[in-house]
């Protein structure tokens, strides 16, 4: 009895003062495990005389007990204080500051450009691209502008000193036109893209700077018609402009390459001083567009008895100052830091017809 008594104690204080698990685990191991001191005794009870085997296995079975319930409470024990002790060392501060803002912004013609492409996207219209240096053919013949046309004094244009040999000079394309050409010769009907791009023209002031840029849309197929044109740019309109009921009208215009050609004015208000689009009697230009001509077609060698389609053209300044209230157009191409601040957009904020053009 005294001897198991002072088992009971020697392993107890072990058990207490064993601060780690791999420490306690080896107590146990040292006690209880199959060559334990205490399984050894356990196992030596045979040995004795029956009588005296029931009391020392008695004494013994309530050793083992203590043990193996002071080992279960001291790991316990042990692994509540691991675990404070990573809660203290893990700990996150929720209350600092966040990160600061990522500093760079978009330029407000990226971000209408994103716009424009979400909502004609949606109507199923892809993105095609053109080179900035143009031939005479695609930015102006096959727009059925021939040479000594008035049209060609329409635009301003820059043109490259001429090549050796060739027939005419490169320009800087005045529009992007020449991309609904490059379209149309690549690949027969049915097409539906939007062409937005840098476009030059030779011109300098408030309202006009030698750069700008433009979107260009072009649907061809057997049965478009100028239903569908008109559908296409109110739905556009009012969607860009985020103006539900936004007056839209189509005005008789000239375009060489398009036949009837219009230009769409949308409904403003002007008579307080401010622009206000969607309210008053005014009316404000935006864009230009129309059936394409039956002549561009077929120089693109698209069969103009079978197929049809329109076509529209806009700038982008234009109808981004319009949005953002942007007042100086020549702003968009200073650089100025504290401007595209002002006016840029988070990169990560991507314009979508589902989360919304703007925020
Ligand atoms: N290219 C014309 C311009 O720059 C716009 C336009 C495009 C008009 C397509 C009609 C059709 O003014």
């Amino acid at each position: 009895m005294q001897q198991l008594e002072g088992l009971r104690e020697k392993w107890l204080a072990a058990i207490g003062s064993a601060d780690r698990a791999e420490a306690l685990e080896s107590i146990r191991v040292e006690a209880l495990g199959k060559k334990g001191e205490i399984t050894a005794l356990l196992s030596s009870l045979g040995t004795l005389a029956p009588e005296e085997r029931r009391e020392a296995g008695r004494g013994l079975n309530a050793l083992k007990d203590a043990v193996s319930e002071a080992i279960k409470a001291r790991k316990q024990k042990l692994d509540e204080m691991h675990l404070g002790q990573r809660l203290q060392s893990e700990f996150v501060d929720l209350t600092l500051p966040a990160r600061p803002e990522a500093s760079g912004r978009l330029h407000p013609i990226s971000q209408t450009i994103e716009e424009i492409i979400a909502i004609f996207g949606e109507m199923g219209l892809s993105v095609a691209e053109g080179p900035d240096i143009e031939d005479d053919f695609n930015n102006f013949t096959a727009l059925n502008i021939p040479e000594d046309h008035p049209a060609r004094q329409m635009q301003d244009t820059f043109y490259l000193p001429k090549a050796e040999g060739a027939a005419s000079p490169m320009v800087l394309r005045t529009h992007t036109s020449p991309v609904q050409i490059r379209t149309m010769r690549s690949k027969q009907p049915p097409i539906r893209v939007i062409c937005p791009g840098r476009t030059y023209r030779s011109d300098s002031d408030m309202t006009h700077t030698p750069m700008f840029h433009q979107v260009e849309g072009l649907v061809i197929d057997e049965s478009t018609h100028m239903g569908h044109l008109k559908g296409c740019l109110i739905d556009f309109v009012r969607t860009f402009f985020d103006i539900e009921d936004l007056k839209v009208r189509f005005r008789p215009s000239f375009f060489p390459f398009t036949e009837p050609s219009a230009e769409v004015d949308i409904g403003c208000d002007r008579s307080h001083g401010a622009l206000k689009l969607g309210q008053g009697n005014d009316w404000l230009e935006i864009l230009g567009c129309g059936m394409v001509h039956p002549k561009v077609l077929e120089n693109c060698g698209i069969d103009s008895k079978r197929y049809q389609g329109f076509a529209f053209g806009m700038g982008i300044e234009r109808i981004a100052m319009l949005k953002y209230g942007i007042p100086d157009l020549r702003t968009f191409f200073e650089a100025d830091v504290r401007w595209l601040n002002h006016y840029g957009f988070q990169a990560m904020d991507v314009p979508s017809m589902v989360e919304g053009l703007s925020r």
